[in-house]
């Protein structure tokens, strides 16, 4: 047993075991999994610390150093210590989202809880008999000290953090629970029933079962869920052990229970010839024609959310979130004001069709001046519209694909459904523009929030939808795009501006 040192993080004191990594005990972005490689686990840190070492002095400056500034996963607490994290700056993290109507029949006594696991956020909403909401929370996923991106996550699971990972997000769930339950001054063991939903990972990783074959080819699910187990089976302390949860079913390896709950919550699937997107690190794209349901997915990259950007932040205080040209010069809109401290998805979008209008930016991708400045503070690189041009590219190919090989084109939709914090942000002029997305589509998208969670709410307050979603789930054809030629090209075409 290890002795305790007392760590007093932004002001709030706790105990944590001597010589705890400062990323095992704060959360935040782990980009690069905690390797020391990618510098964006800066935090102010002072008092009994291991002393600085190499990967540290590569991405700080003596000066930082001098200031306090360590990298959170190369630093040990010895001893007693304080840090202080950039969690001032509130992330924006999307709970509210757009659904169809429904009858309210749920069939726990009290109160039920609806979550929502993404990789990156977590969000979660308590509800009364009635489908009254009567709380709702969000917080980042504490996985991400294990890496950004679902990918790496597994490769730590592989390398033996399968219990860590597992724990660090029953936690989170068991603290928004209470929290949920604390506003609204109900006992969480009124709490009769939980949704959770989430991505393929996400769930596997929730529920303890082996990602591996998410990991390599051929991207195969272990479980596919669609299933109730029991708070106790999770790990969900907060709740009754018996209390149960119902995980959604999953299409595929990386066409999740997320993309099913949206579905649910949006109507996608209710006829009609209708498309729902959901654009990310990974991004998934459903497709319903003639009552036949067809998906896919594709590796977009995380730029659109902030990551491996020069100046790439999350949509938080701080971030560049839109910028406007005005008589060729460019005007940034910061969240919460004040002095820009990065770029988040939709101002990198903004940003590059600005200065694609401003002919700084050429239809190859070739920036006039590396770096340009949008703002003092925020410039972006050639390497940066180079990773806006793979991102853009895999997401405009992945829906040109899907569409092609049911012989429609995007003029033909009925409706288009942007789902996720990117798309509710994203300006879809900017998206059109940089082509993110086919004009005829940024004409009729209609962003719809948080849908993951919305589905997830449906699936709770009327679980006779459980059967809806699994038939869903059984019956959609994936499109696997890796190899396919027509993906390959429509991929070649859309790097260009
Ligand atoms: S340097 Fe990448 S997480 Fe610490």
């Amino acid at each position: 047993m290890r002795d305790t040192v007392s760590l007093c993080l932004n002001g709030e004191n706790r105990h944590i075991p001597q010589g705890s990594l400062l990323s095992e005990v704060i959360s935040g972005e782990a980009p690069c999994g905690g390797r020391g490689s990618c510098g964006k686990c800066r935090v102010l840190a002072f008092g009994c610390l291991s002393p600085v070492n190499e990967r540290e002095r590569r991405h700080l400056s003596a000066e930082e150093l001098a200031q306090g500034w360590r990298l959170a996963c190369m630093t040990r607490a010895e001893g007693d210590c304080e840090v202080q994290t950039g969690s001032a700056a509130v992330p924006r993290i999307l709970t509210e989202g757009v659904g169809d109507a429904y009858n309210i029949s749920p069939s726990f006594l009290k109160y039920g809880v609806a979550v929502d696991v993404g990789t990156t956020t977590l969000a979660a909403k308590l509800f009364d008999r009635e489908g009254h909401e009567l709380a709702q929370t969000a917080c980042l996923n504490p996985q991400s000290f294990a890496g950004a991106d679902v990918i790496t996550r597994i490769g730590a699971v592989l390398a033996g953090e399968s219990f860590r990972l597992k724990n660090v997000l029953c936690r989170a769930i068991d603290e928004r629970i209470a929290e949920l339950c604390a506003v609204a001054g109900v006992a969480a063991t009124d709490v009769g029933e939980a949704v959770i939903a989430g991505n393929a990972a996400m769930l596997h990783l929730l529920t303890g079962t082996d990602p591996e074959p998410l990991s390599r080819a051929p991207f195969a699910v272990k479980r596919k869920f669609g299933e109730t187990v029991t708070a106790g089976e999770l790990d969900v302390s907060v709740l009754l052990p018996e209390t149960p949860v119902y995980l959604p079913p999953c299409i595929s390896a990386f066409v999740g229970a997320d993309t099913v709950c949206a579905v649910l919550a949006d109507g996608t699937a209710r006829g009609g010839t209708r498309m729902i997107a959901d654009i990310g690190t990974n991004g998934e794209i459903f497709l319903c024609k003639d009552n036949k349901f067809y998906a896919c997915s594709m590796a977009a990259g995380p730029a659109f959310e902030g990551v491996g950007i020069s100046c790439g932040m999350r949509g938080e205080s701080g971030a560049v979130d839109r910028v406007d040209l005005v008589n060729g010069k460019l005007y940034a809109r910061i969240i919460g004001g004040g002095q820009a401290a990065g770029i988040c998805g939709s101002g990198l979008a903004d940003a590059v069709a600005c200065l694609l209008d401003a002919e700084l930016l050429d239809e190859s991708g070739y920036l006039d001046e590396d770096p340009t400045y949008i703002c003092s503070r925020v410039a972006l690189k050639q390497a940066d519209i180079r990773a806006v041009q793979l991102a853009k590219s895999a997401v405009y190919a992945g829906i040109a694909t899907l569409l092609s090989a049911q012989g429609i084109k995007a003029s033909d939709l009925d409706g288009f459904s942007l789902a996720g914090g990117f798309g509710n942000y994203l300006n879809m002029r900017s998206a059109a523009r940089i082509g993110l997305l086919p004009a005829e589509l940024a004409r009729i998208a209609r962003p719809v929030g948080n849908a993951a969670l919305k589905g997830a709410e449906k699936l709770l307050l009327c679980p006779e939808m459980r059967d809806a979603s699994r038939a869903i789930a059984e019956s959609t054809e994936t499109l696997e795009l890796g190899g396919d030629p027509v993906f390959a090209e429509n991929y070649m075409m859309g790097m260009l501006f």
